[in-house]
C-alpha cells in the first residue's frame, strides 16, 4: 500500500508528507464510526485561491475496480494546527462518485483560523468499509488578498479599503523595479445604465511575466500573448503560469512568487496574493506596497505619497493605452 501511495504522490506531483507528524483521530461523535482499513484511502491536494480560499481535492489511493459501481464518502476533517488540541476544527462530508478518481471542495478558512491547517478524515463505503484521509498539511503562509470588486471597490494588500471610478487601463499591483517580474493590469469600462455619476468596473485583466501575458475576459476567456489557451498549450505555453478554469473563474498560480490569483469575469471581481517575502513592501500599483501597513499606500509612481483617491489613481493609469468610450 505504501508502495501504491508513493507511485502516485509522484505521479500526481503533490505534496503528501510521507511520515506524518501526527495522525488526528476523527472522534466517532463527530464522524459517522467506520471500521478503518487501507483499502480505501484517498490522499489529498489543495490549490489556493487568489481570494484566499482553497480547491481541495480527494483522490482515491486505490486502483480497486470491483468497487468502481460504488461512491466513497469522505468526512473530512480541517482544523489550524496539529500542536494544540484545543483547536477550531471544520468537519463535512463529500462524495468520489462511483468510476471517479476525485472529487474536490472549494474551503474557505472560517474567521480565527491561523495557517498551517490539517485535512484528515476517514472514507466510508458501507457500514463497516472504508480507509482513511491521508494527512495533507496545507501551508502557504499567511494569506491578505488584496482585490477590486464591484463599481469598483478595491482593498490594497495591507487592507486599505477605498472605491476609484477609474476609465481605461490600470496597474493593480507590479513588482516595484524598472524590470518588473510581474505586473497586473485590469481595464476598467463605464457601467451601463449608471446615471449622471460615472460608475465604471473591471472588464479585463492582463497578468505578464516575463515574456508572457495572460489576459482574460468577462466570460473568463483566457488569452495567452493574444492566443486562445487552449492553442497555445500546444505549443508547451504558458510555462510561467499554471491556471485553472471554469465557466465561474480563472485560478492562475504562478509558482515562483508564491502569488495566487482569482479572477471572476461575470463579477468583474478581481483577488490576489503575494506571499513570497522578496515582494513585502516592493510592490507598487492600486493595491498598494504590501509592507503590513495600511496607512502608507498611496504611493505615486514617482514615490510621493498623496492622501487624495483620485490623484493616487489616476496616477496608475497605463499612459500608453487608450480605450474607445
Ligand atoms: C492586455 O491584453 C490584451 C490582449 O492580449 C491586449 O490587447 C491589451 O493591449 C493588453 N493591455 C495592456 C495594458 O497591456
Amino acid at each position: 500500500m505504501m508502495l501504491l501511495l508513493v507511485v502516485i504522490t509522484i505521479i500526481l506531483g503533490c505534496t503528501v508528507n510521507a511520515s506524518p507528524r501526527h495522525i488526528r483521530q476523527i472522534d466517532s461523535t463527530n464522524v459517522v464510526s467506520v471500521t478503518r482499513f487501507a483499502k480505501y484511502d484517498v490522499v489529498v491536494t489543495h490549490t489556493r485561491l487568489g481570494d484566499c480560499s482553497y480547491k481541495i481535492e480527494f483522490i482515491r489511493a486505490d486502483t480497486t475496480t470491483s468497487v468502481l459501481a460504488q461512491d466513497i464518502i469522505i468526512h473530512w476533517a480541517i482544523d489550524d494546527s496539529v500542536y494544540l488540541l484545543e483547536v477550531p476544527v471544520v468537519t463535512g462530508s463529500t462524495t468520489i462518485e462511483a468510476g471517479k478518481q476525485s472529487a474536490e471542495i472549494l474551503w474557505t478558512p472560517p474567521n480565527g483560523f491561523v495557517p498551517p491547517y490539517d485535512v484528515t478524515g476517514v472514507t466510508q463505503i458501507t457500514n463497516d468499509e472504508g480507509g482513511t484521509v491521508d494527512q495533507h498539511q496545507i501551508d502557504d503562509g499567511v494569506c491578505t488578498p488584496g482585490s477590486t470588486r464591484g463599481d469598483p471597490h478595491m482593498r490594497s494588500f495591507d487592507g486599505h479599503g477605498y472605491s476609484f471610478q477609474g476609465l481605461c487601463w490600470y496597474t493593480l499591483a507590479k513588482h516595484c523595479t524598472e524590470n518588473p517580474d510581474f505586473e497586473v493590469t485590469a481595464e476598467f469600462a463605464p457601467r451601463p445604465s449608471s446615471g449622471d455619476e460615472l460608475k465604471t468596473r473591471a472588464v479585463r485583466l492582463n497578468v505578464t511575466v516575463g515574456d508572457e501575458r495572460l489576459s482574460m475576459d468577462t466570460t473568463n476567456e483566457v488569452l495567452v500573448n493574444d492566443v486562445p489557451l487552449w492553442a497555445a498549450k500546444l505549443n508547451g505555453s504558458p510555462v510561467n503560469f499554471e491556471i485553472i478554469t471554469d465557466p465561474a473563474m480563472v485560478g492562475v498560480k504562478i509558482e515562483r512568487f508564491n502569488m495566487d490569483i482569482l479572477w471572476e469575469g461575470r463579477k468583474h471581481a478581481f483577488s490576489a496574493v503575494v506571499s513570497h517575502p522578496d515582494y513585502h513592501g516592493n510592490i507598487c500599483g492600486l493595491l498598494g506596497n504590501a509592507d503590513g501597513d495600511p496607512l502608507n499606500d498611496f504611493q505615486k509612481p514617482d514615490g510621493t505619497r498623496t492622501t487624495h483617491v483620485n490623484e493616487f489613481g489616476e496616477s496608475w493609469k497605463v499612459n500608453e493605452k487608450t480605450c474607445e468610450y
